[in-house]
Protein backbone atom coordinates (compact mmCIF):
# COMPACT_ATOMS: atom_id res chain seq x y z
CA UNK A 1 0.00 0.00 0.00
CA UNK A 2 1.53 3.54 -0.98
CA UNK A 3 1.46 6.68 1.35
CA UNK A 4 -1.82 8.17 -0.70
CA UNK A 5 -3.87 4.76 -0.35
CA UNK A 6 -3.02 4.74 3.64
CA UNK A 7 -4.48 8.27 3.76
CA UNK A 8 -7.37 7.17 2.20
CA UNK A 9 -7.80 3.93 3.95
CA UNK A 10 -7.89 6.43 7.00
CA UNK A 11 -9.90 8.94 6.28
CA UNK A 12 -12.28 6.21 4.77
CA UNK A 13 -12.42 3.52 7.65
CA UNK A 14 -10.23 4.97 10.50
CA UNK A 15 -8.65 1.46 10.96
CA UNK A 16 -5.13 3.23 10.94
CA UNK A 17 -5.91 4.84 14.18
CA UNK A 18 -8.24 4.96 16.80
CA UNK A 19 -11.63 3.20 15.58
CA UNK A 20 -11.29 -0.17 16.66
CA UNK A 21 -11.66 -2.24 19.28
CA UNK A 22 -8.19 -2.28 20.83
CA UNK A 23 -8.37 -0.20 23.51
CA UNK A 24 -7.97 -1.35 27.14
CA UNK A 25 -10.96 0.70 29.49
CA UNK A 26 -10.64 3.43 27.31
CA UNK A 27 -12.15 6.82 29.02
CA UNK A 28 -10.96 9.61 25.77
CA UNK A 29 -11.46 7.45 22.38
CA UNK A 30 -14.59 5.16 24.44
CA UNK A 31 -17.46 5.16 21.88
CA UNK A 32 -16.31 6.90 19.03
CA UNK A 33 -16.97 6.08 15.72
CA UNK A 34 -15.72 8.47 13.25
CA UNK A 35 -18.90 10.84 13.23
CA UNK A 36 -20.21 11.23 16.57
CA UNK A 37 -17.81 14.18 17.53
CA UNK A 38 -20.97 16.41 17.94
CA UNK A 39 -22.47 17.94 20.93
CA UNK A 40 -25.50 16.02 21.18
CA UNK A 41 -23.26 12.77 20.81
CA UNK A 42 -20.92 14.04 23.39
CA UNK A 43 -23.64 14.61 25.76
CA UNK A 44 -24.84 10.66 24.80
CA UNK A 45 -21.72 9.50 26.33
CA UNK A 46 -22.26 11.66 29.61
CA UNK A 47 -20.47 14.85 27.95
CA UNK A 48 -20.88 17.96 30.41
CA UNK A 49 -21.60 16.31 33.23
CA UNK A 50 -18.50 16.97 34.84
CA UNK A 51 -19.07 20.51 33.99
CA UNK A 52 -22.38 20.74 35.41
CA UNK A 53 -20.93 18.92 38.67
CA UNK A 54 -18.57 21.27 40.11
CA UNK A 55 -21.25 24.41 39.06
CA UNK A 56 -23.56 22.39 40.99
CA UNK A 57 -25.51 22.11 37.81
CA UNK A 58 -27.52 18.54 38.41
CA UNK A 59 -28.48 19.09 42.23
CA UNK A 60 -25.45 18.71 44.05
CA UNK A 61 -23.76 21.57 45.71
CA UNK A 62 -21.13 22.73 43.40
CA UNK A 63 -16.98 21.84 43.52
CA UNK A 64 -15.08 24.59 45.18
CA UNK A 65 -11.93 25.90 42.77
CA UNK A 66 -9.98 23.96 45.94
CA UNK A 67 -11.94 20.85 45.59
CA UNK A 68 -11.42 20.65 42.01
CA UNK A 69 -7.49 21.14 41.77
CA UNK A 70 -7.37 18.62 45.13
CA UNK A 71 -9.59 15.96 42.97
CA UNK A 72 -6.79 16.44 40.22
CA UNK A 73 -3.96 16.07 42.52
CA UNK A 74 -5.67 11.99 44.12
CA UNK A 75 -5.59 11.37 40.01
CA UNK A 76 -2.11 11.59 39.95
CA UNK A 77 -2.72 12.94 36.44
CA UNK A 78 0.52 13.62 35.01
CA UNK A 79 0.84 15.90 31.70
CA UNK A 80 1.04 14.02 28.67
CA UNK A 81 2.99 16.47 26.64
CA UNK A 82 6.00 14.85 27.42
CA UNK A 83 7.58 16.21 30.38
CA UNK A 84 4.76 14.04 33.00
CA UNK A 85 5.00 17.01 35.33
CA UNK A 86 2.00 16.20 37.85
CA UNK A 87 -1.25 18.03 36.60
CA UNK A 88 -2.90 19.05 40.21
CA UNK A 89 0.34 20.42 40.83
CA UNK A 90 0.77 22.58 38.24
CA UNK A 91 -2.36 24.13 38.23
CA UNK A 92 -1.95 25.10 42.23
CA UNK A 93 0.77 27.48 40.74
CA UNK A 94 -1.55 29.35 39.05
CA UNK A 95 -1.52 32.38 41.24
CA UNK A 96 -5.47 32.43 41.35
CA UNK A 97 -5.82 36.15 43.52
CA UNK A 98 -3.67 38.43 40.45
CA UNK A 99 -5.68 40.76 40.02
CA UNK A 100 -5.25 41.09 36.18
CA UNK A 101 -5.99 38.86 33.03
CA UNK A 102 -4.90 35.12 33.80
CA UNK A 103 -4.92 32.79 30.74
CA UNK A 104 -4.88 29.16 29.86
CA UNK A 105 -3.84 27.72 26.73
CA UNK A 106 -4.12 24.15 25.06
CA UNK A 107 -1.28 22.89 23.38
CA UNK A 108 -2.37 20.79 20.42
CA UNK A 109 0.70 21.58 18.17
CA UNK A 110 1.93 17.68 18.27
CA UNK A 111 5.06 17.81 16.29
CA UNK A 112 6.59 14.91 18.16
CA UNK A 113 7.47 12.63 14.73
CA UNK A 114 5.42 9.84 16.02
CA UNK A 115 2.85 11.54 17.85
CA UNK A 116 -0.51 11.48 16.53
CA UNK A 117 -3.35 11.05 19.49
CA UNK A 118 -4.17 14.99 19.82
CA UNK A 119 -5.30 15.78 16.57
CA UNK A 120 -7.54 12.31 16.78
CA UNK A 121 -9.03 13.53 20.06
CA UNK A 122 -9.64 16.88 18.52
CA UNK A 123 -11.17 15.48 15.44
CA UNK A 124 -13.26 12.77 16.77
CA UNK A 125 -13.98 14.31 20.36
CA UNK A 126 -13.27 17.84 20.79
CA UNK A 127 -15.99 18.58 23.32
CA UNK A 128 -14.08 16.45 25.96
CA UNK A 129 -11.15 19.12 25.63
CA UNK A 130 -13.91 22.05 25.32
CA UNK A 131 -15.17 20.38 28.81
CA UNK A 132 -11.60 19.64 30.72
CA UNK A 133 -10.28 23.40 29.49
CA UNK A 134 -13.79 24.77 31.26
CA UNK A 135 -12.91 22.59 34.38
CA UNK A 136 -9.35 23.84 34.47
CA UNK A 137 -10.13 27.30 34.00
CA UNK A 138 -12.98 27.31 36.48
CA UNK A 139 -10.22 25.96 39.34
CA UNK A 140 -7.96 28.30 38.28
CA UNK A 141 -9.84 31.32 38.09
CA UNK A 142 -9.17 32.01 34.01
CA UNK A 143 -11.30 33.67 32.09
CA UNK A 144 -9.80 33.34 28.54
CA UNK A 145 -8.34 30.51 26.92
CA UNK A 146 -6.57 29.29 23.35
CA UNK A 147 -6.32 26.20 21.90
CA UNK A 148 -3.12 26.02 19.68
CA UNK A 149 -3.83 23.85 16.91
CA UNK A 150 -0.75 22.08 14.50
CA UNK A 151 -0.91 24.27 11.60
CA UNK A 152 -0.71 21.85 9.32
CA UNK A 153 -3.85 19.74 10.02
CA UNK A 154 -6.40 22.36 8.81
CA UNK A 155 -9.70 20.10 8.90
CA UNK A 156 -8.79 19.67 13.07
CA UNK A 157 -8.78 23.08 13.39
CA UNK A 158 -12.55 23.65 11.55
CA UNK A 159 -13.69 21.04 13.30
CA UNK A 160 -12.23 22.28 16.53
CA UNK A 161 -14.18 25.74 15.44
CA UNK A 162 -17.44 23.96 14.92
CA UNK A 163 -17.57 21.83 18.27
CA UNK A 164 -16.64 25.87 19.57
CA UNK A 165 -19.33 26.94 18.11
CA UNK A 166 -21.79 24.24 19.51
CA UNK A 167 -19.91 25.14 23.02
CA UNK A 168 -20.76 28.87 22.69
CA UNK A 169 -24.92 28.29 21.11
CA UNK A 170 -25.29 25.42 24.33
CA UNK A 171 -24.34 27.90 26.77
CA UNK A 172 -21.36 25.81 27.94
CA UNK A 173 -18.73 28.56 27.01
CA UNK A 174 -19.21 32.34 27.29
CA UNK A 175 -21.00 34.70 29.70
CA UNK A 176 -22.07 33.07 32.67
CA UNK A 177 -22.00 29.59 31.85
CA UNK A 178 -24.96 27.56 32.69
CA UNK A 179 -26.69 30.92 34.82
CA UNK A 180 -23.95 30.60 37.25
CA UNK A 181 -21.25 33.77 37.80
CA UNK A 182 -18.72 31.73 36.11
CA UNK A 183 -17.55 32.75 32.58
CA UNK A 184 -15.05 31.48 30.84
CA UNK A 185 -13.74 32.57 26.65
CA UNK A 186 -12.27 29.98 24.51
CA UNK A 187 -10.61 30.43 20.95
CA UNK A 188 -8.93 28.15 18.48
CA UNK A 189 -5.67 29.42 17.31
CA UNK A 190 -3.53 27.64 14.39
CA UNK A 191 0.36 27.59 14.07
CA UNK A 192 2.26 26.97 11.05
CA UNK A 193 4.11 23.32 11.82
CA UNK A 194 6.92 24.62 13.03
CA UNK A 195 8.17 21.96 15.95
CA UNK A 196 9.44 24.47 18.12
CA UNK A 197 6.12 26.17 18.71
CA UNK A 198 5.13 23.29 20.36
CA UNK A 199 7.59 23.97 23.39
CA UNK A 200 5.00 26.25 25.74
CA UNK A 201 7.34 29.40 25.75
CA UNK A 202 7.87 29.51 21.91
CA UNK A 203 4.18 28.60 21.81
CA UNK A 204 3.40 31.51 23.75
CA UNK A 205 5.28 33.77 21.67
CA UNK A 206 3.89 32.53 18.10
CA UNK A 207 0.22 33.54 20.13
CA UNK A 208 1.52 36.70 20.40
CA UNK A 209 2.19 37.40 16.45
CA UNK A 210 5.95 37.21 16.94
CA UNK A 211 8.50 34.80 15.75
CA UNK A 212 8.26 31.04 17.33
CA UNK A 213 11.29 30.85 19.72
CA UNK A 214 11.43 30.01 23.49
CA UNK A 215 11.97 32.31 26.28
CA UNK A 216 14.55 31.98 29.08
CA UNK A 217 13.17 30.42 31.89
CA UNK A 218 12.66 31.60 34.83
CA UNK A 219 10.49 33.36 34.64
CA UNK A 220 8.05 30.39 34.39
CA UNK A 221 4.67 30.97 32.37
CA UNK A 222 2.61 30.48 35.29
CA UNK A 223 3.97 33.84 36.31
CA UNK A 224 5.13 35.71 33.25
CA UNK A 225 3.41 33.85 30.55
CA UNK A 226 0.45 35.03 27.29
CA UNK A 227 1.47 38.93 27.08
CA UNK A 228 3.18 38.35 30.42
CA UNK A 229 0.10 37.17 32.40
CA UNK A 230 0.04 34.16 34.91
CA UNK A 231 -0.77 31.69 31.89
CA UNK A 232 -1.14 27.86 32.68
CA UNK A 233 -0.35 25.30 29.64
CA UNK A 234 -1.64 21.74 29.16
CA UNK A 235 -1.22 18.84 26.63
CA UNK A 236 -4.87 18.43 24.56
CA UNK A 237 -4.75 14.36 26.04
CA UNK A 238 -4.42 16.27 29.49
CA UNK A 239 -7.28 18.23 29.21
CA UNK A 240 -8.97 15.64 28.18
CA UNK A 241 -8.47 13.32 31.05
CA UNK A 242 -10.20 16.26 33.27
CA UNK A 243 -13.78 15.35 33.01
CA UNK A 244 -13.58 11.77 33.62
CA UNK A 245 -11.50 12.33 36.71
CA UNK A 246 -14.29 14.96 37.90
CA UNK A 247 -16.99 12.51 37.12
CA UNK A 248 -15.58 9.58 38.82
CA UNK A 249 -12.87 11.03 41.31
CA UNK A 250 -9.45 11.50 41.68
CA UNK A 251 -9.07 8.19 43.17
CA UNK A 252 -11.07 5.84 40.87
CA UNK A 253 -8.83 7.32 37.91
CA UNK A 254 -5.49 6.88 39.97
CA UNK A 255 -6.53 2.81 40.40
CA UNK A 256 -7.05 2.84 36.48
CA UNK A 257 -3.39 3.17 36.26
CA UNK A 258 -0.70 2.56 38.88
CA UNK A 259 0.54 4.76 41.92
CA UNK A 260 2.00 7.94 40.69
CA UNK A 261 1.08 7.44 37.50
CA UNK A 262 -2.71 7.68 37.43
CA UNK A 263 -5.26 6.58 34.65
CA UNK A 264 -5.54 5.75 30.47
CA UNK A 265 -2.50 6.97 28.07
CA UNK A 266 -2.95 7.18 24.51
CA UNK A 267 -0.18 5.29 22.72
CA UNK A 268 0.36 6.21 19.35
CA UNK A 269 2.79 2.89 18.17
CA UNK A 270 4.00 3.64 14.18
CA UNK A 271 6.51 1.65 12.73
CA UNK A 272 7.54 -2.12 11.99
CA UNK A 273 3.94 -3.10 13.32
CA UNK A 274 0.82 -5.10 11.65
CA UNK A 275 -1.68 -2.61 12.90
CA UNK A 276 -0.39 1.04 13.73
CA UNK A 277 -2.67 3.06 15.23
CA UNK A 278 -3.59 5.19 18.49
CA UNK A 279 -4.08 2.90 21.52
CA UNK A 280 -5.43 3.72 24.82
CA UNK A 281 -4.67 1.80 28.00
CA UNK A 282 -4.22 1.72 31.27
CA UNK A 283 -0.74 3.19 32.62
CA UNK A 284 0.88 0.67 33.53
CA UNK A 285 -0.04 -1.69 30.72
CA UNK A 286 3.22 -4.47 29.65
CA UNK A 287 5.01 -3.12 26.64
CA UNK A 288 4.31 -6.61 25.29
CA UNK A 289 0.57 -6.22 25.78
CA UNK A 290 0.67 -3.23 23.80
CA UNK A 291 2.65 -4.51 21.12
CA UNK A 292 0.38 -7.34 20.80
CA UNK A 293 -2.74 -4.89 20.39
CA UNK A 294 -0.75 -2.97 17.76
CA UNK A 295 -0.60 -6.47 15.90
CA UNK A 296 2.81 -7.08 17.12
CA UNK A 297 5.84 -6.66 14.84
CA UNK A 298 5.71 -7.16 10.71
CA UNK A 299 5.05 -10.85 9.81
CA UNK A 300 8.50 -12.64 9.44
CA UNK A 301 10.39 -9.79 11.27
CA UNK A 302 12.02 -9.69 15.00
CA UNK A 303 11.89 -6.69 17.11
CA UNK A 304 15.23 -4.89 17.62
CA UNK A 305 14.22 -1.22 19.36
CA UNK A 306 11.77 0.88 20.59
CA UNK A 307 11.62 4.77 21.16
CA UNK A 308 9.35 4.54 23.69
CA UNK A 309 8.07 7.69 23.63
CA UNK A 310 8.47 9.86 20.52
CA UNK A 311 11.67 11.17 18.66
CA UNK A 312 13.45 12.50 21.71
CA UNK A 313 13.73 9.86 23.98
CA UNK A 314 16.46 7.62 23.74
CA UNK A 315 16.21 4.18 21.72
CA UNK A 316 15.77 1.00 23.68
CA UNK A 317 17.18 -2.81 22.53
CA UNK A 318 14.52 -5.33 22.28
CA UNK A 319 15.32 -7.25 25.53
CA UNK A 320 14.94 -3.78 27.80
CA UNK A 321 11.94 -2.83 25.71
CA UNK A 322 10.01 -6.31 26.73
CA UNK A 323 10.81 -6.26 30.47
CA UNK A 324 8.97 -2.78 30.79
CA UNK A 325 5.30 -1.51 31.33
CA UNK A 326 4.23 1.49 29.40
CA UNK A 327 4.04 4.62 32.23
CA UNK A 328 6.74 7.47 32.98
CA UNK A 329 8.75 5.54 35.78
CA UNK A 330 9.27 2.35 34.45
CA UNK A 331 10.16 4.07 31.06
CA UNK A 332 12.56 6.32 32.71
CA UNK A 333 14.29 3.20 35.32
CA UNK A 334 14.92 1.35 32.04
CA UNK A 335 16.74 4.87 30.57
CA UNK A 336 14.39 6.08 27.77
CA UNK A 337 11.05 8.68 28.74
CA UNK A 338 7.56 7.78 27.76
CA UNK A 339 7.57 11.25 26.60
CA UNK A 340 4.36 11.94 24.58
CA UNK A 341 3.84 8.05 24.07
CA UNK A 342 4.88 7.61 20.57
CA UNK A 343 5.84 4.41 21.10
CA UNK A 344 7.91 3.70 17.34
CA UNK A 345 8.60 -0.08 16.51
CA UNK A 346 11.39 -1.06 14.80
CA UNK A 347 12.34 -4.53 13.42
CA UNK A 348 15.55 -6.51 12.48
CA UNK A 349 15.60 -5.22 9.13
CA UNK A 350 15.96 -1.33 10.45
CA UNK A 351 19.66 0.30 10.28
CA UNK A 352 20.37 1.71 13.43
CA UNK A 353 23.10 4.29 11.86
CA UNK A 354 20.53 5.38 8.70
CA UNK A 355 17.76 5.94 11.71
CA UNK A 356 19.95 8.18 13.52
CA UNK A 357 20.80 10.30 10.38
CA UNK A 358 16.74 10.77 10.03
CA UNK A 359 16.51 11.83 13.81
CA UNK A 360 18.97 13.93 13.59
CA UNK A 361 18.40 15.79 10.05
CA UNK A 362 14.79 16.44 11.99
CA UNK A 363 16.33 18.46 14.72
CA UNK A 364 19.00 20.08 12.63
CA UNK A 365 16.06 20.89 10.35
CA UNK A 366 13.66 22.98 13.68
CA UNK A 367 16.55 24.01 15.88
CA UNK A 368 15.15 27.60 15.95
CA UNK A 369 19.07 28.97 16.20
CA UNK A 370 18.41 31.29 19.34
CA UNK A 371 21.62 29.01 21.18
CA UNK A 372 25.04 28.03 19.59
CA UNK A 373 24.94 24.71 20.98
CA UNK A 374 21.69 23.12 19.14
CA UNK A 375 21.90 25.43 16.56
CA UNK A 376 25.80 24.65 15.94
CA UNK A 377 25.72 21.47 17.29
CA UNK A 378 22.78 19.68 15.69
CA UNK A 379 24.40 20.40 12.25
CA UNK A 380 27.80 18.43 13.41
CA UNK A 381 25.60 15.91 14.81
CA UNK A 382 24.00 15.13 11.68
CA UNK A 383 27.08 15.87 9.39
CA UNK A 384 28.81 13.32 11.69
CA UNK A 385 26.32 10.74 11.14
CA UNK A 386 26.05 11.32 7.88
CA UNK A 387 29.69 10.73 6.74
CA UNK A 388 29.61 7.29 9.16
CA UNK A 389 26.57 6.43 6.80
CA UNK A 390 27.94 7.72 4.04
CA UNK A 391 30.73 4.94 4.57
CA UNK A 392 33.62 7.82 4.85
CA UNK A 393 33.68 7.72 9.12
CA UNK A 394 36.93 7.92 10.79
CA UNK A 395 37.65 5.58 13.98
CA UNK A 396 37.47 8.71 16.52
CA UNK A 397 34.10 9.77 14.98
CA UNK A 398 31.98 7.69 17.04
CA UNK A 399 33.69 9.45 20.37
CA UNK A 400 33.30 12.32 18.90
CA UNK A 401 29.83 12.17 18.29
CA UNK A 402 29.44 11.49 21.63
CA UNK A 403 30.86 14.34 22.85
CA UNK A 404 29.20 16.77 20.50
CA UNK A 405 26.00 15.63 21.94
CA UNK A 406 27.16 15.95 25.62
CA UNK A 407 28.67 19.58 25.32
CA UNK A 408 24.60 20.33 23.98
CA UNK A 409 22.92 18.68 26.46
CA UNK A 410 21.92 21.02 29.48
CA UNK A 411 23.66 23.75 27.66
CA UNK A 412 20.52 25.65 25.95
CA UNK A 413 17.76 27.50 26.18
CA UNK A 414 15.04 24.75 26.12
CA UNK A 415 14.94 21.06 25.57
CA UNK A 416 14.78 20.99 21.81
CA UNK A 417 19.03 20.95 22.30
CA UNK A 418 18.62 17.96 25.14
CA UNK A 419 15.90 15.57 22.69
CA UNK A 420 18.25 16.53 19.63
CA UNK A 421 21.32 14.72 22.19
CA UNK A 422 19.27 11.89 23.62
CA UNK A 423 19.06 9.55 20.97
CA UNK A 424 22.56 10.16 19.83
CA UNK A 425 23.72 8.72 22.70
CA UNK A 426 21.25 6.10 23.29
CA UNK A 427 22.42 4.66 19.80
CA UNK A 428 25.61 4.63 20.26
CA UNK A 429 25.22 3.13 24.13
CA UNK A 430 23.07 0.22 22.52
CA UNK A 431 24.13 -0.32 18.95
CA UNK A 432 27.36 0.97 18.83
CA UNK A 433 28.48 -2.30 16.85
CA UNK A 434 26.63 -0.87 14.18
CA UNK A 435 28.08 2.49 13.67
CA UNK A 436 31.76 0.61 14.06
CA UNK A 437 31.04 -1.88 11.37
CA UNK A 438 29.95 1.14 8.90
CA UNK A 439 33.16 2.92 9.55
CA UNK A 440 35.35 -0.03 8.86
CA UNK A 441 33.17 -1.28 5.56
CA UNK A 442 31.46 0.96 3.35
CA UNK A 443 27.56 1.54 3.54
CA UNK A 444 26.39 -1.08 1.37
CA UNK A 445 27.78 -4.19 2.64
CA UNK A 446 26.54 -2.69 6.56
CA UNK A 447 23.27 -2.46 5.00
CA UNK A 448 23.56 -6.15 4.14
CA UNK A 449 25.35 -7.09 7.88
CA UNK A 450 21.90 -5.57 9.35
CA UNK A 451 19.17 -7.33 7.20
CA UNK A 452 18.14 -3.67 5.64
CA UNK A 453 16.57 -4.15 2.61
CA UNK A 454 18.54 -1.98 -0.26
C1 LIG B 1 10.91 21.06 21.41
C2 LIG B 1 9.68 20.78 22.22
C3 LIG B 1 8.50 20.48 21.58
C4 LIG B 1 7.34 20.24 22.32
N1 LIG B 1 6.20 19.92 21.65
C5 LIG B 1 5.06 19.72 22.36
C6 LIG B 1 3.84 19.43 21.69
O1 LIG B 1 3.76 19.36 20.47
N2 LIG B 1 2.72 19.25 22.46
C7 LIG B 1 2.76 19.33 23.83
O2 LIG B 1 1.72 19.21 24.49
N3 LIG B 1 3.90 19.58 24.48
C8 LIG B 1 5.04 19.79 23.79
N4 LIG B 1 6.19 20.08 24.46
C9 LIG B 1 6.13 20.20 25.94
C10 LIG B 1 5.60 21.59 26.33
O3 LIG B 1 6.70 22.49 26.41
C11 LIG B 1 4.89 21.56 27.70
O4 LIG B 1 5.72 20.94 28.63
C12 LIG B 1 3.56 20.83 27.67
O5 LIG B 1 2.69 21.36 26.69
C13 LIG B 1 2.89 20.96 29.04
O6 LIG B 1 1.68 20.24 29.06
P1 LIG B 1 1.47 19.01 30.06
O7 LIG B 1 1.91 19.44 31.42
O8 LIG B 1 0.00 18.73 29.99
O9 LIG B 1 2.31 17.88 29.54
C14 LIG B 1 7.38 20.31 23.74
C15 LIG B 1 8.59 20.62 24.38
C16 LIG B 1 9.72 20.84 23.63
C17 LIG B 1 10.98 21.15 24.35
S1 LIG C 1 17.70 24.74 22.25
FE1 LIG C 1 17.54 24.97 20.02
S2 LIG C 1 15.36 25.19 19.64
FE2 LIG C 1 15.67 25.59 21.85
S3 LIG C 1 15.99 27.78 22.00
FE3 LIG C 1 18.02 26.93 21.73
S4 LIG C 1 18.36 26.98 19.49
FE4 LIG C 1 16.18 27.26 19.83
Amino acid sequence: MNAQQVIEQFRATGVQTCFHDRHINPQIYAGLNGSNWSLKDYEARGGYQALRKILGKDGGEGLTQDQVIATVKDSALRGRGGAGFPTGLKWSFMPRQFPGQKYLVCNSDEGEPGTCKDRDILMYNPHIVIEGMAIAAYAMGISVGYNYIHGEIFEVYERFEAALEEARAAGYLGNNIMGSNYSFQLHAHHGFGAYICGEETALLESLEGKKGQPRFKPPFPASFGLYGKPTTINNTETFAAVPWIIRNGGQAYLECGKPNNGGTKIFSVSGDVNQPGNYEVPMGTPFAKLLELAGGVRTGRQLKAVIPGGSSAPVLPAHIMMECTMDYDSISKAGSMLGSGAVIVMDDSRCMVESLKRLSYFYMHESCGQCTPCREGTGWLWRLVDRIHRGEGRPADMDLLDNVAENIMGRTICALGDAAAMPVRAMLKHFRPEFAAMIKSDAASTSATTGQAA
